[in-house]
Order: structure tokens, then C-alpha cells, then sequence
């Protein structure tokens, strides 16, 4: 028997407002063809007054916190992955804390960007499995809408908001890949493309927030081979094969990368959960928000063998098999 973090349950939110590719193309050089051809995206949600990343990461955990038959205050971790804080400090973990009622836990937030969620769950596994922590909330939350440049076509069509959350909790199970839980994690990154995708501003360079500036082919070319090489690294650490995985819950960045990706590893497409279509991509929440539609629409079944890959800015990319 081993100490293992389970997913008990899982949450998501999305702002109120949806745009979609029409709407946006009232006010951007751009066409509802020419997004759905390149990307799959057909609309995103946006934030509205009121609405931000803590406030989005609060509701996805409430109801994660509810699917598991807990209390808030049965919670003694929160990780929060986000590259649009709330604030630069303090860690907007630290926020959906104070909104959850909970006085006493250990509280921060990771920051790498689109595979932040896979970062802040290979965080809170090592502290389940180190025994720091008993149940874990794992957020990923974000708000791009308020980092885009609003003038650039080549990026603004491509991201939304939102927040998904899961529920990690100790149990003791077996030391193979029957068990239920985390059974692998990969994380990787490579600074020197970090000039590939990053925001133009800072509170050390430029003392302001800054835009999003992505050169895309770039990106889809390294994410097409990091996925693939990262996703079969971690089923093989998990000592299982690809043929094993019932779910892959990918990064929501661009259609053609998932479809790329599962053909390099001869995976089935409809094994892939896709939500690119609705969401765009919400950076850090894209995967706990694509793995909370697919637990809650029944796809994903107790006992299922689910990767869950992602990379972003950095670069930095990552993934975790997981029984569910
Ligand atoms: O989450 C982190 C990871 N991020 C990603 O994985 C994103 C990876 N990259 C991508 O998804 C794709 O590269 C994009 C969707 C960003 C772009 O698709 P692409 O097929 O690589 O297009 P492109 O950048 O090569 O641009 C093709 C053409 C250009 O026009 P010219 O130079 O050929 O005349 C662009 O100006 O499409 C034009 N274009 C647009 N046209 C209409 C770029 N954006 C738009 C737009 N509407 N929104």
C-alpha cells in the first residue's frame, strides 16, 4: 500500500458573457471562417465587471469541494495556478481562501502559464504523498481577457476566461497502476524560448501589466512535439502504454495541435476531451475546465486511465496520468 492523491471531485466556472467569433469580428480585422479553419474556436467567455480570476478560481473550487462531500474548512492546501493574478500580491490563492472561509491553510500560487494546472498538481501530489497535506484544492483560474491586446487579430481571437478546480485527497492504495490517484507526473522547461510567448510588461521591468505577445507558428511547431514526447513520458513512468488511456484532457489551445498530437501517438480522436470550440484557450484553467465538463457529461468514469497534458510560456510543459 501507498499514500496517493485521488481526484474527489471536480469544479469549473466561466463568466456570464459569451462572444462569439461574429461579435468579435465586428471589432477586429478578422472572420468567424478563418478562426473555426485555423483554431476550432467558435466562442469564449469573457469577464465582466466584477468578475475576476479570484472570484472565478472561488466558485470552480466551491463546487469541486461540493462533488467531494467535503467542507471548506476540511481543505488544508490550496495551490492556485495563474498567470492574471488579482493582484501581484498577495497570492490570489490567499483570496479564494478568505472567500471559502477557510482560517488556517498553507496557501500560494504557481505561475508557468498554460500548464500551470499540471505545475500546481504535481506540487500538491508530492505534498499529499509527503504527508504535509490530507486534502488538497488544485485551482487553475484565469482572466486573459485583461491582458490581450485588443488590436491584435493574430492573438485576441484565441484566449477566454475561466476556472476549473479538482479535490485531491490521501488514500492508501496499491503501488501499482491499479490504484486510483496520481499515478505519474512529468513537468519540463526550456527558458530559451521564452521570447516565443510572454507578456510585455512587468512589475520589475516595466512597472505595468503588460499584453500577450505570441508568435504562433512557433509555438505550435515545439507544442505538437513537446505533448506528444511529454504525454508518452509520463504514461511509461505510470508503467502503462497508450493504449491503456481511456481519456486524454489536453490543453484547450488550437484544434489542429490536439489533432496533431493524438495522430503522432496513435491515439483515437475520441478518446480526446475537446472544448477549444466553447472556451478558447483559458490558459491555466483550460485543463481542469475540459476535465470538469467531461466528469460531469459522464464521459469520464471512476476507474478511467485520463492524461492530462498541457504547455505554455516559458516554455513550459508537463502532464499527469491519472485513474480517475
Ligand atoms: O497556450 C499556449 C500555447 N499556444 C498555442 O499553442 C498557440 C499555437 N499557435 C496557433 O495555434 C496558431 O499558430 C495560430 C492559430 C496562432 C495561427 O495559425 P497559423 O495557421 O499558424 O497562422 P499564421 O500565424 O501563419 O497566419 C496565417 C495568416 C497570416 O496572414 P498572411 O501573412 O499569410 O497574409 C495572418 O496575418 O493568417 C492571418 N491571420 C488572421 N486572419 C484573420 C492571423 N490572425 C488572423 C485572424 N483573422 N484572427
Amino acid at each position: 500500500m501507498t499514500r496517493r492523491a485521488t481526484i474527489a471531485g471536480t469544479g469549473s466556472a466561466l463568466p456570464v458573457r459569451r462572444v462569439t467569433n461574429d461579435e468579435l469580428a465586428l471589432t477586429v480585422d478578422t472572420t468567424d471562417a478563418w478562426i473555426v479553419e485555423r483554431t476550432g474556436i467558435r466562442a469564449r467567455h469573457i469577464a465582466g465587471d466584477g468578475e475576476t480570476t479570484a472570484s472565478l478560481g472561488s466558485e470552480a473550487a466551491r463546487r469541486a469541494i461540493e462533488a467531494a462531500g467535503l467542507a471548506p474548512t476540511d481543505i488544508d492546501l490550496i495551490v492556485l495556478a495563474t498567470a492574471t493574478p488579482d493582484q501581484t500580491f498577495p497570492a490570489t490563492a490567499t483570496k479564494v481562501q478568505d472567500a471559502l472561509g477557510i482560517r488556517d491553510c498553507v496557501a500560494f500560487d504557481v505561475a508557468a502559464v498554460c500548464s500551470g494546472f499540471l505545475y500546481a498538481l504535481s506540487v500538491a501530489d508530492s505534498m499529499i504523498r509527503g504527508g504535509t497535506s490530507t486534502n488538497a484544492l488544485v485551482i487553475g483560474a484565469e482572466t486573459f481577457s485583461r491582458i490581450l491586446d485588443w488590436e491584435d487579430r493574430t492573438t485576441c481571437v484565441l484566449f477566454g476566461d475561466g476556472a476549473g478546480a479538482v479535490v485531491l485527497t490521501a488514500e492508501d492504495n496499491a503501488d501499482d497502476a491499479t490504484a486510483r490517484g496520481v499515478l505519474a507526473t512529468a513537468l519540463h522547461a526550456d527558458g530559451r524560448h521564452n521570447q516565443l510567448l510572454y507578456v510585455d510588461g512587468g512589475p520589475s521591468t516595466t512597472g505595468t501589466v503588460g499584453k500577450l505577445r505570441m508568435k504562433g507558428s512557433e509555438v505550435f511547431r515545439h507544442a505538437v512535439v513537446n505533448l506528444a514526447a511529454v504525454l508518452a513520458e509520463a504514461v511509461e513512468k505510470a508503467g502503462l502504454a497508450v493504449r491503456d488511456i481511456d481519456w486524454v484532457v489536453p490543453h484547450q489551445a488550437n484544434r489542429r495541435i490536439l489533432d496533431a498530437t493524438a495522430r503522432k501517438l496513435g491515439l483515437p480522436p475520441e478518446r480526446v476531451v475537446i472544448t477549444v470550440d466553447e472556451h478558447a484557450n483559458t490558459s491555466a484553467a483550460s485543463v481542469p475546465l475540459a476535465l470538469d465538463v467531461a466528469v460531469r457529461d459522464g464521459r469520464i468514469q471512476r476507474g478511467d486511465v485520463i492524461v492530462l497534458e498541457a504547455m505554455g510560456g516559458g516554455f513550459t510543459w508537463g502532464a499527469a496520468v491519472v485513474r480517475y
